[in-house]
C-alpha cells in the first residue's frame, strides 16, 4: 500500500507548522516544512546581492540549493517572508523544487505543510487539510510571535505585510494557494494550538 501522506496547506500564520509537526510525531511520519525550501531560495538570492523578483537570480538559486541551506537559522525572519513568496511565484523555481518534495513523500510517507501540497505536490495525499483563520487572528498571532522575539512592530504593519504575501500566493498563475477540492477546511480562529491539534487529529483519524 502507498505510504500515508497528509497535506497541510493554508495561508500565513494559520498554525500549520506547529500543527503539522505535532501530527507527524503522533502518526510516526516524517515532517517536511516546504516553506523552508522557498525561504532558502530567497536567502541565496539575497546573499548573492540579487532581487527575489529577478527570474534568472531566483532560478539559479533554486538550482544551487543544498540540504544545508534548509538548516540555516535565519530563514524565518520577516525579510525572508516576502522574498520567499516572490521566488515562489516563478514557475521554474517551483519546478526545480517539485521532485525533492515528491521524493520525500514517496520514501516513507509524510506530513507536509505548504500552499500547494494537496493541489500539486501530492494530489493523491490520503488526507488534505486546509488550515485557515481570520486575517485578524493570524496577524495577531504573528505580531505576538514577533513581540516575543523582541521585535517591536505595529500590529497594522504585520497585518499589511501578511495581506500582501497571502494575496501574492493566492493570485499567482502556477500552484496558487487554494484548498484542494477534496480538502477538509479547518478554521482555527478562536482555537488555541491544543484545540486545533485535537480537531485536526479527529478529522484525520476518520479518514485513515
Ligand atoms: O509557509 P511559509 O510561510 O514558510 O512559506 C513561505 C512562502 O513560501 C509562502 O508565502 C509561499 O509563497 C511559499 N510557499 C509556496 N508553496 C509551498 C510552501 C511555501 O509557494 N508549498
Amino acid at each position: 500500500t502507498a505510504p500515508v501522506v497528509i497535506a497541510v496547506d493554508g495561508p500565513a500564520a494559520a498554525g500549520k507548522g506547529t500543527l503539522a509537526r505535532r501530527l507527524a510525531a503522533e502518526l510516526g511520519l516524517p515532517y517536511l516544512d516546504t516553506g523552508l525550501l522557498y525561504r532558502a531560495v530567497a536567502r541565496r538570492v539575497l546573499l548573492s546581492g540579487g532581487l527575489p523578483t529577478n527570474p534568472q537570480a531566483a532560478e539559479a538559486a533554486a538550482a544551487a540549493l543544498t540540504p544545508e541551506d534548509l538548516q540555516r537559522p535565519d530563514l524565518r525572519g520577516p525579510d525572508m517572508d516576502q522574498g520567499a513568496s516572490q521566488v515562489a511565484a516563478q514557475p521554474p523555481v517551483r519546478a526545480l523544487l517539485l521532485d525533492f518534495q515528491r521524493n520525500f513523500a514517496a520514501r516513507n510517507g509524510a506530513v507536509m505543510d505548504g500552499r500547494d501540497i494537496g493541489t500539486v505536490v501530492c494530489p493523491d495525499a490520503r488526507v488534505k487539510l486546509f488550515v485557515t483563520a481570520s486575517a485578524a487572528a493570524r496577524a495577531e498571532r504573528r505580531w505576538l510571535e514577533r513581540q516575543a522575539k523582541g521585535e517591536p512592530i505595529p500590529l497594522e504593519e504585520v497585518a499589511a505585510e501578511m495581506a500582501v504575501r497571502d494575496a501574492r500566493d493566492a493570485a499567482r498563475d502556477v500552484a496558487p494557494m487554494r484548498p484542494a477540492e477534496d480538502a477538509l477546511v479547518l478554521d482555527t480562529t478562536g482555537l488555541d494550538a491544543d484545540a486545533a491539534y485535537e480537531a485536526a487529529l479527529q478529522l484525520i483519524r476518520a479518514r485513515l
